[in-house]
């Protein structure tokens, strides 16, 4: 368990793309916390999203935390582009930087929270040198470059471990896969305080049931 607040950051990626500014202002009245936004280039991940432009024409939609998940590789180069599009916070994935410590320190230099995927087979000690430079940790619970995809139950474990491994840092823990209510007890009781979902949010296609359906997590979570 957590003593921290849970917060829910729903993944635009299963949100209705041609209304994208409509579809993040009806999530966060429904009660999301941050807003997640995927980034993929058909490189690192086998799909392609949508990039820093794209960030930058929703951002003035809502003041909450624009959450950017960069499964891009090589990353250093397009820090900035992510920053002046508004990132709050920008995770890069350990797998997909040559030098992680000089990534994270370069978001950290453009202003922005710096934060560190690992994918579900990246053991968490790539990060035990790292950890005076991240504000969030985003541990994948399934294997990036899809939404919907099954939660993988592994990572429980990684999780508890690397809320040891942290300490009192004042770090968050990020989850992202397969959240769902059956899953999110799990993670959220091993130490997790973010949870990021998409399909089990934006499913049903309107307010009341994003509104439902992060009441469902919530709740979930709350014994
Ligand atoms: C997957 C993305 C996730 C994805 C989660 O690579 O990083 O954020 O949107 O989708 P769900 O919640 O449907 O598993
Ligand atoms: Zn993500």
């Amino acid at each position: 368990m957590t003593d921290r607040p849970l917060l829910i950051a729903p993944s635009i990626l299963s949100a209705d793309f041609s209304r994208l500014g409509d579809e993040i202002e009806a999530v966060m009245e429904a009660g999301g916390d941050w807003v997640h936004l995927d980034v993929m280039d058909g490189h690192f991940v086998p799909n392609i999203t949508f990039g820093a432009p794209i960030v930058k024409a929703v951002r003035n939609r809502t003041k909450a935390v624009f959450d950017c998940h960069l499964m891009i590789e090589p990353t250093d180069a397009y820090l900035k582009d992510f920053a002046e599009a508004g990132a709050d916070i920008i995770t890069v994935h350990a797998e997909a930087t040559r030098h992680l410590d000089r990534s994270l320190q370069a978001i950290r230099d453009l202003g922005a929270k710096a934060g560190v995927a690992l994918n579900p087979a990246t053991p968490e000690s790539e990060i035990a040198y790292v950890l005076d430079r991240v504000d969030l940790i985003l541990l994948m619970t399934v294997n990036p470059g899809f939404g919907g995809q099954a939660f993988i139950p592994a990572v429980v474990d990684k999780v508890a471990r690397v809320r040891e491994m942290i300490g009192d840092r004042p770090i968050h823990i990020e989850i992202d896969g397969g959240v769902t209510p059956t899953t999110a007890p799990m993670v959220f009781g091993a130490g997790a305080d973010v949870l990021v979902a998409g399909s089990a949010v934006f499913k049903g296609g309107t307010l009341a049931h994003y509104a439902s359906n992060i009441d469902a997590i919530r709740k979930s979570c709350a014994i």
